[in-house]
């Protein structure tokens, strides 16, 4: 059996697993405080457990599972396994019915732990654990003929602990950086650009524009001249290369294979890791 460790509680697209390494050769010896404004999975954060971070998501339903898991970890454990258990024959009607009951907490804005529970159980018996919403924000992700548990006790109890020292918000990536300072590490992992430029990936309802990556490349140079050690990572495209070639940066070009991505013959590609210093 696999030991219990700090770590992610829920797959998420683009998680930074397989990068970890080169992440952690280009980081700032010592900083100050660790920011990490789109968190996802927290594959990053887990990893280096900094003593003084922020962790912000614009996705508030991932982020009352981790408010949740940090405040309430034993309720949140009675209801990830009462939903667990309830599974059944029937994997599948099971999965679409807590789905549907997910949805209308949603429509409902429950923010709760019941919510917190659903948001984990759904992520891991959902096709590649893939967070994907209609034009309403409903949640619409297929069944992956999974009937395993959600979570490792031992491992959501440890990460409750961690959690306890992080500070951890909701909303847009420019805000929850308006603190950062000179000495502050901030570790910008954005939705990818797209690798064809006609099809913006969208994990929220809003998705994540041409707009959102200019706007972001604006901040990275203005926390740059507040002094913040940044490293950003993005797709290899001409785009991320407009936005940030010639500017002093160091750049590096990493191999990944994809994980998740519909189309099977494009699995392999290439990252970038900008820092600024
Ligand atoms: C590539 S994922 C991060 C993956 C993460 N590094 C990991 O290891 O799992 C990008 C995240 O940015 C979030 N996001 C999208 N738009 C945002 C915005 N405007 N502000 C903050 N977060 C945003 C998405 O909800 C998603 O969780």
């Amino acid at each position: 059996m696999k030991n219990a460790t700090v770590g992610p509680f829920v797959k998420w697209a683009g998680g930074k697993r397989q990068l970890l390494a080169q992440i952690r050769e280009r980081m700032p010896r010592e900083y100050n405080r660790y920011y990490e404004p789109f968190i996802g999975g927290g594959a990053v954060v887990f990893d280096l457990l900094p003593e003084n971070a922020l962790i912000n998501d614009i996705n508030e339903a991932l982020i009352n599972a981790y408010v949740q898991i940090r405040e309430n970890v034993d309720s949140f454990l009675d209801n990830i396994n009462r939903i667990d258990s309830a599974i059944g024959e029937d994997g599948k009607d099971y999965y679409y019915s807590m789905r549907n009951l997910y949805n209308m907490k949603l429509e409902k804005m429950e923010y709760d732990i019941e919510l917190a529970a659903l948001f984990v159980f759904l992520n891991k018996h959902c096709f590649n654990g893939l967070y994907r919403v209609n034009s309403k924000g409903l949640f619409n992700v297929p069944y992956n003929n999974s009937k395993r548990m959600s979570c490792d006790e031992e491992s959501i109890r440890m990460t409750s602990d961690y959690l306890k020292r992080v500070t951890i918000s909701t909303g847009d990536f420019e805000y929850a950086c308006r603190n950062a300072g000179r000495g502050d590490f901030v570790f910008l992992d954005s939705p990818y650009a797209p690798l064809n430029p006609t099809s913006f990936e969208s994990y929220t309802k809003e998705g994540f524009t041409l707009e959102s990556h200019e706007r972001l490349a604006r901040l990275y140079d203005e926390l740059t001249e507040r002094g913040c050690y940044c490293m950003l990572t993005n797709h290899n495209t001409e785009l991320i290369e407009q936005l940030y070639g010639n500017k002093g940066y160091t750049i590096s070009v990493v191999n990944v294979k994809r994980m998740i991505n519909s189309d099977a013959n494009n699995r392999k590609g290439q990252e970038v890791i900008i820092c600024n210093y």
